[in-house]
C-alpha cells in the first residue's frame, strides 16, 4: 500500500520524491518531526487521534474530581489531587503536540464542547463511591497504560515524546488506585462491597476503552501502517486482560465475566464480548454523563474567559515594552 495522498505545500520539492523520503522514514523506525514534509491524511488523523487524546484527559478529571472534597483523608486527598492535575498536565501536552501539526487550540476546544471530537467513552459513566476512584486508578489508567506505553514509540516525535513522561505519571496513578483498593479490600465487609460493585461497573466499560474490535475499527490499518499505532485494538485489548486477571486475584476480587478462563493453547486469556451496542451508545453522546461532562466543561471555560482575556493583555503589553526597549 501506498502511504499517502500527496500534501499540497511541496515548497517546490518533488511531491513524488517527498513522499518516499517520508515513506523511508516509516519504514527505518525513525521518527516524523513538525518541519518535516508529511501527507495530508497522517497530519488529519495525528490531529483527531492527538485531540481525543487530549479532550480525554481534561475530561477524565471530572469523575473523580467530584471526590477530592470528599477524600476520607488528608493523605487519600493528597495523592487524589495529585493524580487530577496530573491528568490535567497529559491535556496541555498534548493539545501543545497537536498545535505542532498546524491544530489550533481554541479550535479543538470549541469542537470538543459541540461534539463534533470525541473523548474517551469511559468517562462518561459516574464515579459512585470512594472504591470508584480506587478502581478507575486501577483499571482505567491500566487500560490507558496499555495503550500508551506503545505510542512512545510513535512515528510522530512529539506525541512520542509527550507520551514518555504522560506514560510515568500513569504508573503512578494505576499503583494508586490499586493501593487504594488493597487497603479497602483489608477493611470491613462493608468495604470489600464496595470495591466489587465498583469493580462490576467498570469491567466492561475499562475494555471498551480499547476501541471497537479490529473487523469494525475503521482507522486501525492506516494508523498502523504509518507507525501512528503499533497495535490493533483487539491485541491491546487481551494484553490488558491477561495483565489484569493475576491483580485481581491477588487483590481478590471476582471480575464479572462467567466466560473468563485462561487457554492453555493460545497462552492468554479467553474473556467475553463486551456490549458493543451500548458502546455505540455512549460515543453517540447517550451514556449516563455525556451531556452533565461538557455541561461542566463548557462552564469551566467560560469561567476561565477572564483568565485568557488578561493573559492575552498582559503578553500584548509585554510585546509593547520590548517594541520601546529596542
Ligand atoms: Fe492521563
Ligand atoms: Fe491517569
Amino acid at each position: 500500500m501506498t502511504l499517502g495522498d500527496v500534501s499540497s505545500q511541496t515548497d517546490g520539492h518533488d511531491p513524488a520524491a517527498l513522499a518516499r523520503e517520508f515513506e523511508a522514514i516509516i519504514a527505518g523506525g525513525m521518527r516524523i518531526e513538525p518541519r518535516d514534509w508529511m501527507p495530508d491524511g497522517y497530519r488529519t488523523t495525528l490531529i483527531r487521534q492527538i485531540a481525543q487524546h487530549a479532550h480525554s484527559e481534561i475530561i477524565g478529571m471530572q469523575p473523580e474530581g467530584n471526590w477530592l472534597t470528599r477524600a476520607p483523608s488528608l493523605r487519600r486527598k493528597a495523592i487524589l489531587l495529585a493524580k487530577v492535575q496530573d491528568e490535567a498536565g497529559h491535556g496541555l501536552y498534548l493539545y501543545s503536540a497537536a498545535e505542532t501539526l498546524g491544530a489550533d487550540r481554541a479550535d479543538l476546544n470549541a469542537k470538543l464542547l459541540a461534539g463534533t471530537q470525541k473523548y474517551s467513552s469511559i468517562f462518561n459513566y459516574p464515579a459512585l463511591t470512594y472504591a470508584d476512584v480506587g478502581v478507575i486508578g486501577w483499571l482505567v489508567d491500566g487500560a490507558a497504560i496499555c495503550n500508551q506505553v506503545p505510542l512512545c514509540r510513535s512515528s510522530y516525535g512529539p506525541y512520542a515524546r509527550a507520551m514518555i513522561r504522560v506514560c510515568k505519571e500513569e504508573s503512578f496513578h494505576q499503583r494508586q488506585g490499586y493501593e487504594l483498593l488493597a487497603t479497602m479490600m483489608a477493611g470491613t465487609a462493608a468495604q470489600r462491597a464496595m470495591v466489587q460493585d465498583a469493580v462490576d461497573r467498570w469491567w466492561w466499560p475499562t475494555l471498551m476503552m480499547f476501541g471497537p474490535p479490529d473487523t469494525d475499527s475503521p482507522h486501525s490499518a492506516t494508523s498502523m501502517a504509518w507507525g501512528i499505532k503499533r497495535h490493533t485494538n483487539d491485541e491491546l485489548r487481551q494484553r490488558f486482560v491477561d495483565m489484569t486477571v493475576p491483580q485481581a486475584e491477588a487483590l481478590g476480587v471476582t471480575l464479572p465475566d462467567p466466560q473468563l478462563c485462561w487457554n492453555e493453547k493460545r497462552g492468554a486469556h479467553d474473556f467475553g464480548t463486551p456490549d458493543w451496542n451500548e458502546f455505540t451508545d455512549v460515543i453517540a453522546g447517550h451514556g449516563p454523563c455525556n451531556a452533565e461532562r461538557i455541561a461542566r466543561r463548557t462552564r469551566a471555560h467560560d469561567d476561565g474567559a477572564w483568565v485568557r482575556e488578561a493573559a492575552t493583555a498582559f503578553a500584548a503589553k509585554l510585546r509593547t515594552l520590548e517594541g520601546k526597549a529596542r
